[in-house]
């Protein structure tokens, strides 16, 4: 604990070594007030045509129309990226008549100048200190360019690796995804930038893992499951909500009143403003509620979205729906007191324009960097290591670093801040020259054409040369078009002819060690019966490969969990911890019970699995009290002892099982975890309050009910945690 404060501390005087950025949040008591009353007399002074285009977002590139914005008809920008670009826009908004200054957003997803991986491997960390600096940097470099909006955080929770977004997200569980949700939320408004959770909701569960299916999910799921991130990041003050582009039970999110208006802003209260996504307003046309866009615009808006991202549709058509009554004039002056709610309380009324000559030199800092390589670290997992093959041995005098994404071609590249600063990335075969003794022959060979693997450069030069060594790294995975939105696929193998390559560098007879750079769990069932030692990363981002290569070495010990189960064959999908029990539960060999007649029921590697280069052991479970009422906490503690020859880190999970319930419960729930830092040998109490108000579950009316009876609790390191302990949840 002791090291990991040691560790919070150095980050945060990182933090606070370079200029100050507006941290930005909702304000409270008078100030709100005042923000409302401002917002009255700006409304009362705006005509038709300037409330709709408060609602209306544009984007750089193709189309865009500078003069909306001097005529007051465009109230929002996106993807301006360079600060001289930035500048241009605001510089028209000061020729319009009132002068509204523009929220300017961006998909800054998991970095701006510097890359932090991706959502997905921050997540792995388990670390939501780390995960809040990763967010905080990402945007303050966003808004140093003049950024004051991000797309982010993703928070939808996805049991589907199928599903290309995955990797946006913090994988299969709520609460985990609650907590990466929060950390994400607070970082991103620390660095200046509002957030917007996305995508409500459901997109996590679109059928078959296919991007923008429909999802079906039924209500105490949707509540147990997919709702806690959203609301987590409410309560950590996000700014702003983006629609899904998905159809929820029937109802496309972008026309759900249910969920837009009487979940959010009912029940939740939440005061800011619902962007759509990408076009989904007229997309409502494709999903068969509307018959042109006028229809779509005037659901849209009635149901709760506010904004109009690239869809033209309340450009071209709120107005007059305004005009002839289809739309009450009180439900648009609602709609753009949300935008400007944000704008005042984002404090861009009277926020000098962006200063370009001063961008560049708040990119890619030391501080940043530095960051940056620890969330690469800690968010790598070794999942493999057969006979401690890693950390490379002194024995190992030559080295083969094989497959093209060892050297990066571009570190998977959102944003293009061009001409703002230094965008070096370490190749791996630099990284280990630097880390491994003088003696150490190192050869890299690319082996593809390109990062994707879907193409060969040379595979016989690549697998001669590695056979001539005495240890193998591959570094291989998805990349190109095989990560990302619309990037669904039914087969989760290595994609192109990777397979081919591993298969032969394995059949050498040297050992290999299978780097992963993923957009997703992979089927990895090959994988784990032939190679040695697999690493697991989501793509580390600017950092990913001097943190692979510390990992490789011994410099650091790996630290990281997985977030979504690995399945070993895509006909498990979706193969996740939290499942309800059944009927029936699995005994193998027993034909009428729950089990496939051709693979076991258990993933490949479990939610929470990860191996470090030391071993831990968990004794002694204590509960404070053996009842508690249902409105009353206990704490559990338990001894976690770093049975292993290295200091490393450990992260200690509470699951928990209600065994008699009204309703079935899952097998285990996460409840929570600590990162723990411990020295070789060391032991230490780990302590966890448990509150009975987060033991119970939502019924098919999405009422919450914690119900008496017994508690099974579970202490581990991973999902399948043995040690165990209960407590009683009484009625008084
Ligand atoms: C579509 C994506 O679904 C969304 O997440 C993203 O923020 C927008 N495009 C803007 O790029």
């Amino acid at each position: 604990m002791a090291l990991r404060l040691v560790a919070a501390f150095l980050l945060l005087c990182l933090a606070s070594a370079a200029p100050a950025q507006q941290a930005v949040s909702w304000k409270t008591g008078r100030e709100a007030q005042a923000i409302e009353r401002r917002i009255d007399a700006l409304l009362r002074r705006m005509t038709l045509k300037e409330k709709v285009g408060q609602l209306h977002l544009s984007g750089r590139g193709e189309g865009f129309d500078i003069d909306q914005v001097r005529s007051g008809e465009m109230g929002a920008v996106m993807n301006f990226v360079v600060p001289t670009e930035v500048l241009a826009v605001q510089k028209a908004v000061r020729e319009s008549r009132l002068k509204i200054p523009l929220i300017i957003g961006l998909d800054a997803v998991h970095g701006f100048s510097t890359y932090f991986p991706f959502p997905l491997g921050q997540a792995t960390s388990w670390n939501p200190e780390l995960i809040e600096q990763a967010a905080y940097w990402s945007g303050r470099e966003a808004a140093a360019a003049g950024i004051n909006w991000t797309f982010a955080p993703m928070v939808d929770i996805t049991r589907d690796p199928r599903w290309g977004r995955t990797l946006e997200g913090a994988g299969e569980d709520a609460h985990l995804g609650a907590v990466v949700a929060a950390a994400r939320t607070r970082g991103y408004q620390r660095g200046g930038v509002a957030t917007t959770v996305k995508h409500f909701v459901g997109y996590g569960a679109v059928e078959a893992g296919r991007d923008y299916n429909t999802a079906w999910i039924p209500t105490s799921q949707l509540f147990d499951v997919h709702l806690p991130p959203f609301k987590a990041s409410l309560e950590a003050g996000t700014m702003t909500v983006m629609a899904a582009f998905n159809a929820l039970n029937g109802v496309p999110a972008t026309a759900h009143h249910g969920m837009l208006t009487d979940l959010l802003r009912g029940r939740w209260g939440f005061r800011g403003f619902v962007t759509s996504d990408f076009g989904s307003i007229t997309e409502l046309r494709q999903h068969g509620i509307a018959r042109d866009d006028a229809e779509a615009a005037r659901k849209a808006l009635l149901a709760g979205i506010d904004m109009d991202m690239m869809g033209d549709a309340y450009h071209k058509h709120l107005a007059d729906e305004v005009r002839v009554g289809r739309v009450p004039m009180r439900a648009l002056d609602e709609a753009v007191r949300r935008v400007l709610r944000v704008k005042f309380h984002l404090g861009l009324f009277g926020r000098p324009d962006v200063d370009p000559a001063a961008a560049p030199r708040l990119m890619q800092t030391e501080a940043a960097r530095e960051v940056a390589l620890q969330a690469a670290r800690e968010g790598a997992i070794l999942l493999r290591n057969a006979d401690d093959i890693l950390p490379i041995r002194d024995s190992v005098k030559s080295v083969a670093v094989i497959g093209a994404m060892a050297v990066p071609e571009d570190e998977r590249v959102w944003t293009d801040p061009a001409g703002l600063g230094r965008r070096v990335i370490t190749p791996l075969p630099d990284a280990l020259r630097e880390r491994l003794p003088q003696d150490v022959r190192i050869v890299f060979k690319p082996a593809f054409t390109k990062n994707c693997g879907t193409e060969f450069a040379e595979k016989e030069a690549a697998v001669r040369a590695a056979a001539e060594t005495d240890l193998i790294i591959a570094m291989m995975g998805e990349d190109c078009t095989f990560i990302g939105e619309a990037a669904s696929r039914t087969k989760l193998g290595l994609p192109g002819v990777q397979q081919e390559l591993l298969e032969a560098l394995v059949a050498t007879g040297k050992p290999v060690v299978l780097v992963l750079a993923t957009a997703r769990p992979l089927v990895l069932t090959w994988a784990s019966e032939h190679v040695a030692a697999i690493l697991q990363s989501f793509h580390g981002g600017t950092e990913a490969r001097t943190a692979i290569a510390d990992i490789l070495t011994g410099r650091y010990n790996p630290s990281g969990r997985v977030p979504m189960s690995f399945p070993r064959s895509v006909g498990q999908v979706p193969v996740y911890y939290s499942q309800l029990p059944t009927g029936r539960p699995e005994r193998p060999q027993e034909r009428y019970s729950s089990i496939y007649m051709d693979e076991l029921n258990e993933p490949l590697y479990p939610f929470g699995y990860g191996l470090s280069y030391s071993r831990f052991s968990y004794a002694d479970p204590r509960v404070s009290a053996a009842s508690m009422p249902l409105d009353g906490a206990v704490e559990v503690s338990v001894d976690v002892t770093n049975a292993g020859p290295r200091d490393g880190q450990e992260v200690a999970q509470l699951y928990i099982r209600k065994p008699v319930a009204s309703l079935s419960r899952p097998l285990r729930e996460l409840k929570g975890f600590t990162k723990v830092m411990l020295k070789a040998g060391e032991r230490k109490t780990v302590r966890f309050r448990l509150e009975a108000a987060r033991l119970g579950a939502h019924d098919d009316s999405g009422r919450y009910v914690v119900e008496p009876g017994e508690v099974e609790i579970y202490l581990g390191g991973s999902s399948r945690a043995a040690v165990k302990a209960q407590v009683r949840l009484t009625k008084s």
